[in-house]
């Protein structure tokens, strides 16, 4: 038995920036972790692998879409699947090693194995029961159940499947058309899967942009893509090989049958904080089975702080980070600050989708009077000799003060240019203020600033 100030439980992006931060700020720190590496859903099955795929299929689309185009001929490449998903776990293992270096770095202990809470102040970790003056719940999600559906990670699987299929399917069906949809079902698109995503709603991904939403809906269908609208999956029957996905479509109540080779069920995640003991102790959660905290990550039970996707807000990696460093600054006395008005979120299909703060429809419900500056990266130099110039950024401003309230963007790198506008947003900038900073010809980040421009006397190039 050890005793720590601070046991994190989970090493996710959430759990393991919270210990390494505490163990910055002088803290003695472990971090409870049942996996077999470090890293948690982002880097073993979640952000890393999937963009790993992502990048790799995106490599054979441009190969087979546009190197003929700027006089690179040849044969295409062809799809080795085994060496694709060989790329993909190296490059999770590496990922998951700097994590490990980081610890033995910082001197933070690895307590391998599964943690429960039997009281506040103690972590029980197989047989040891180790003390803390200080627990964060770090545990993070897992894949919702969704009714009449059932997952042998093999024909009917959730994301953990669908990274590491046996073989390219011919014939993919994608339940829910969210993130993970989007991405898996874009990686299997380019690699020549048939795709048919069936999802509940009549837009994709709830609660972006309506024209972004439109946009990416109109380029995927391009990409290949198809898509059942306003359709609620009933159940799924499963063979050893072979699936049926049964789905009502909401306009008149009829039933349909689709056949597919694997089924991807993507329809959300959940809080995963099964084992930990948390109710036993008296620890308040929500009607999502979310731990409930306060403000400064302080659950209802002294010592015990939770972050990340086990707590309310976005299920995104960058704002578990972000927890975990406030919530370490705060077990170390010091102040810790999380701004949830500015935490971008990203897409990455291609092109890419990111957005920052609040949405034209926000606004309206809102009653706040906005302006909109709006820059289609067809007039952008760069895009354009990249085959990227479909797509646009959208900036949002307060009609009155100028003050940036949002961005969406739908182009080429739109997840690094949605940074721009977050540090301005911080910073409590003008549109204006974008408008006059100087931006280096030709980048995709011009866009950004034309769009600025559109704030307020107009774009140059559009
Ligand atoms: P997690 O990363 O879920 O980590 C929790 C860890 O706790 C796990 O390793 C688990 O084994 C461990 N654990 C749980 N209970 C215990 C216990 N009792 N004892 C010991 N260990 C325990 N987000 C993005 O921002 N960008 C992306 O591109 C992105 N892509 C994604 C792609 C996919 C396919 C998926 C599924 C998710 C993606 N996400 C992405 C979401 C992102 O992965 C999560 O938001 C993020 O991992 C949450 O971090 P966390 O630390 O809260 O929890
Ligand atoms: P999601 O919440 O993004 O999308 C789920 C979709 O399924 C919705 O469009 C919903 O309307 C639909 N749906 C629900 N029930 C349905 C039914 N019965 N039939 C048909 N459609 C139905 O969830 P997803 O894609 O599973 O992702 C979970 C979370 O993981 C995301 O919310 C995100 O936070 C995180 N993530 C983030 C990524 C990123 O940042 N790039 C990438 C992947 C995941």
């Amino acid at each position: 038995m050890a005793s720590y100030d601070v046991i994190v439980i989970g090493s996710g992006p959430g759990g393991y920036v919270a210990a390494i931060r505490c163990a910055q700020l002088g803290l003695k720190t472990a971090c409870v972790e049942g996996r077999e590496t470090l890293g948690g859903t982002c880097l073993n099955v979640g952000c890393i692998p999937s963009k790993a795929l992502l990048h790799a299929s995106h490599m054979l689309h441009e190969a087979e879409e546009n190197f003929a185009k700027m006089g690179l001929k040849g044969k295409s490449p062809s799809v080795d699947w085994k060496q694709m998903l060989s790329y993909k776990d190296d490059t999770i293992g590496q990922n998951t090693k700097g994590i490990e270096f980081l610890f033995k770095k910082n001197k933070i202990d690895w307590l391998k194995g599964w943690g429960s809470i039997p009281e506040a102040g103690k972590v029980k970790v197989g047989d040891d029961t180790h003390e803390a003056k200080n627990i964060i719940v770090a545990t993070g999600s897992e894949p919702a159940a969704l009714k009449g559906v059932e997952v042998d990670e093999k024909v009917v699987v959730t994301s953990t499947g669908a990274l590491e299929l046996g073989k390219v399917p011919k014939k993919l069906v994608v339940i829910g058309a969210g993130v993970i949809g989007l991405e898996l079902g874009s990686v299997y698109a380019r690699l020549g899967s048939e795709v048919t995503v069936v999802e509940f709603l009549d837009h994709i991904t709830p609660g972006m942009d309506a024209e972004v939403q439109k946009t990416l809906q109109r380029t995927l269908k391009k990409q290949g893509l198809k898509f059942i609208m306003g359709a609620a999956v009933q159940k799924t029957e499963a063979t050893k090989t072979k699936a049926k996905v049964h789905y009502k479509l909401r306009k008149d109540d009829s039933e349909e049958v689709l056949d597919a080779d694997v089924v991807l069920v993507s329809t959300g995640r959940r809080p995963y904080t099964d084992g930990l003991g948390l109710s036993e102790l008296g620890v308040e959660m929500s009607d999502k089975g979310q731990v409930k905290t306060d403000e400064h990550w302080r659950t209802n039970v002294k010592g015990i702080y939770a972050i990340g996707d086990a707590i309310d807000g976005p299920m995104l990696a960058h704002k578990a980070e972000d927890e975990g460093m406030a919530a370490a600054e705060v077990i170390a006395g010091r102040h810790g600050h999380v701004n949830y008005g500015v935490i971008p979120s990203v897409i990455y299909t291609h092109p890419e989708v990111a957005a920052v703060g609040k949405t034209e429809a926000e606004l309206k419900d809102e009653g706040r009077a906005y302006k909109v500056g709006k820059f289609p990266f067809m007039g952008n130099a760069r895009a354009k000799a990249m085959f990227a110039g479909d797509g646009f950024v959208k900036l949002i401003a307060d009609k009155e003060t100028d003050r940036i309230l949002g961005c969406h963007i739908i182009g080429p790198g739109a997840g690094d240019l949605i940074h721009e506008v977050c540090v301005a947003m911080e910073f409590g900038a003008s549109a204006e203020d974008l408008a006059l900073t100087c931006h280096a010809h030709p980048t995709f980040s011009e866009a950004v600033r034309e769009a600025a421009l559109a704030c307020g006397d107009g774009a140059i190039h559009a």
